[in-house]
């Protein structure tokens, strides 16, 4: 698409929104342009009147629509007391890296009452994506939903839907979040269990002074529906069910899968799953409920159930007490392996990429917890809690954003590319004897980024490792989607694991829950110039360093190098 956007035809206006129609190649292309007003409001939640940062006055935010090839304007504008970027999670940003919004690592965090504008395209996928402030906790109160629908009036490959509802899985604490999380984060240890979790932004009937605002979805008997649900929850993959009714996944991180029928989601913090409802059950109403799967019984978890109301609106009255599913135990492994691991990549759909054969550069990565020295902290041991990466965990700079010294050759010398292939010790990962061996617990703090040539056609395993608990970590990219290859419990066998790689049809993923002890295999390539972070998606687990980043090198020729920053890219 052209880089620059005469505004032939406005079509609508409004404070918040506005739609203008490109002309240029693409017929159907469109402007997208939103203003994101960052700001502290007051929500009443759980008896208690609150002091929030949000978007434009609401939790969830807004959301955005758009087509298939449309180009996104957005101008974020940081009312609020606290420093703030925003990221398009799962967003490809194709050769626009500098509109990514992570903070210190493609830009400086916009300070209060400064603005930045993020320009970039929607290409090559559909599907659900959601926004998010990539600043301490803030995510918490500020995201919303991306609907990315096909281009030019082409159908969706499944059945079409008769309507669409967001479900926005969050998770809410009765503080303001961002200090509970300094809070920790000084004294080196974990923050705080949230209060509750939520379905668009409402705790349900099952929490104190919540039932008034529980949120509702009508709809007719014998309809199809589609569901875009998002885990935009901090710390917990979460199960979601709704009472008699069966779910079809069509997508899942806006990148469409075989149908796949299931009478429970399974969601990781950072993922998303489009579902297909059918309304075939007696007309009455149904709740559906969220609650956190956890396997591991070293990490504390809200144990709270969040719900909705899916109501037939064919029912004379209301009933009082809408049919409860009931969820699986929250430690049912069994069931979050089964949904994680049978999905596939629906090959014959709109932006199927094959998986790439020839693997450049192939990692072995170690996921996990550990300690760093620290005076006076209490975390274990009297020492700060840290997460790692092969034992490297992830210290952001300061001084300006790595993509800034990326573009500049890296002269300030930021970060320093050798991040390694393979852990620096090989031990039994997945040994739950290891999970306080001080010998194998300590970690070190450094801005280390892997380095690949454009192009590259990179295979990374990701390695749970027992220290501090085995739990799942939903490994997030940056820039790119990947293939799952292939996923298990225990330690990574090359001999014996290698061989059930699925290169047909793998899912297609921006984020990937490796097991609990256990590994998951992706591949990618390196086609985006620029840096791209990884890291979970347990917000927790970010700020501590479980954490790195990927900069891929400028390809050869003019469109295949990433373009100078914009001149509001805000500065540290
Ligand atoms: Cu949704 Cu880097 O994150």
């Amino acid at each position: 698409m052209a880089t620059s956007y005469p505004t032939i035809f406005l079509l609508l206006l409004s404070s918040n929104c506005f739609l203008i129609l490109l002309s240029s190649s693409s017929a159907s292309a469109k402007l997208v342009q939103h203003t994101f007003h960052v700001e502290n409001i007051k929500v009443k939640r759980l008896c208690g009147e609150h002091e929030i940062v949000a978007v434009n006055g609401k939790v969830p935010g807004p959301t955005i629509r758009v087509n298939e090839g449309d180009t996104l304007l957005v101008h974020v504008l940081n009312n609020s007391p606290y420093n703030v970027t925003i990221h398009w999670h799962g967003v490809l940003q194709y050769l626009s890296g500098w509109a990514d919004g992570v903070e210190y690592v493609t830009q400086c965090p916009i300070v209060p009452g400064n603005r930045y504008t993020h320009k970039f395209n929607i290409t090559k996928q559909e599907g659900t994506l959601f926004w998010h402030a990539h600043s301490s906790y803030l995510r918490s109160t500020v995201h919303g939903l991306i609907v990315i629908r096909p281009r030019g009036g082409r159908a969706y490959p499944f059945p079409k839907p008769h309507k669409e509802f967001p479900i926005i899985l969050g998770e809410w604490w009765n503080s303001n979040a961002n200090d509970i999380v300094n809070e920790a984060l000084t004294q080196g240890r974990l923050p705080n269990i949230s209060d509750a979790f939520t379905i668009n932004g409402q705790p349900g009937d099952l929490h104190p002074c919540s039932s008034k605002s529980t949120h509702k979805l009508k709809v007719k008997q014998g309809r199809r529906y589609l569901l875009r649900i998002v885990n935009a929850a901090l710390q917990s993959i979460l199960f979601f069910k709704i009472a008699n009714h069966k779910l079809t996944v069509v997508a899942t991180d806006a990148s469409y899968v075989n149908p796949y029928v299931t009478d429970v989601v399974v969601i990781a913090p950072g993922q998303t799953v489009d579902v297909l409802l059918y309304t075939n059950q007696h007309a009455t109403s149904y709740y559906m409920a969220a609650r956190v799967y956890q396997g591991s019984n070293l990490v504390k978890y809200g144990n709270t159930t969040t719900t909705a109301i899916l109501e037939y609106q064919d029912v004379s009255k209301s009933i009082e007490h809408p049919l409860m599913p009931s969820l699986p135990a929250f430690n049912d492994n069994e069931t979050a392996y089964k949904f994680f691991s049978n999905l596939t990549g629906f090959t014959s759909a709109p932006f199927w990429s094959p998986v790439a054969k020839n693997v450049d550069e192939e990692m072995f990565v170690t996921i996990g917890l550990g300690l760093v020295p620290c005076d006076g902290c209490v975390g274990p041991f009297g020492q700060r809690l840290a997460g790692s990466m092969n034992n490297i965990s992830f210290e952001p700079p300061t001084k300006m954003s790595m993509l800034q010294s990326f573009d500049n050759n890296n002269v300030d010398k930021i970060y320093t590319i050798d991040f390694p292939d393979k852990p620096p010790v090989n031990f039994d990962f997945s040994n739950p004897n290891n999970t306080f061996n001080p010998a194998l617990l300590m970690t070190t703090k450094a801005t280390k980024a892997k380095q690949f040539k454009y192009n590259a056609i990179v295979e990374i395993v990701f390695q749970d490792t027992a220290f501090g608990s085995l739990e799942y970590h939903p490994m997030h990219l940056h820039g790119f989607d990947f293939h799952i290859l292939a996923q298990g419990y225990g330690n990574y066998d090359p001999l014996k694991d290698r061989v059930k790689f699925n290169t047909i049809n793998p899912q297609i993923r921006n984020t990937v829950a490796v097991p609990m002890g256990g590994w998951a295999a992706i591949r990618f390539q390196a086609n985006n110039p620029g840096v791209w972070f990884i890291h979970c998606h347990v917000e927790v687990h970010l700020p501590i360093g479980l954490a790195s980043a990927f900069i891929v090198e400028n390809g050869p020729t003019p469109s295949t190098t990433l373009p100078p920053p914009p001149s509001d890219l805000p500065q540290c």
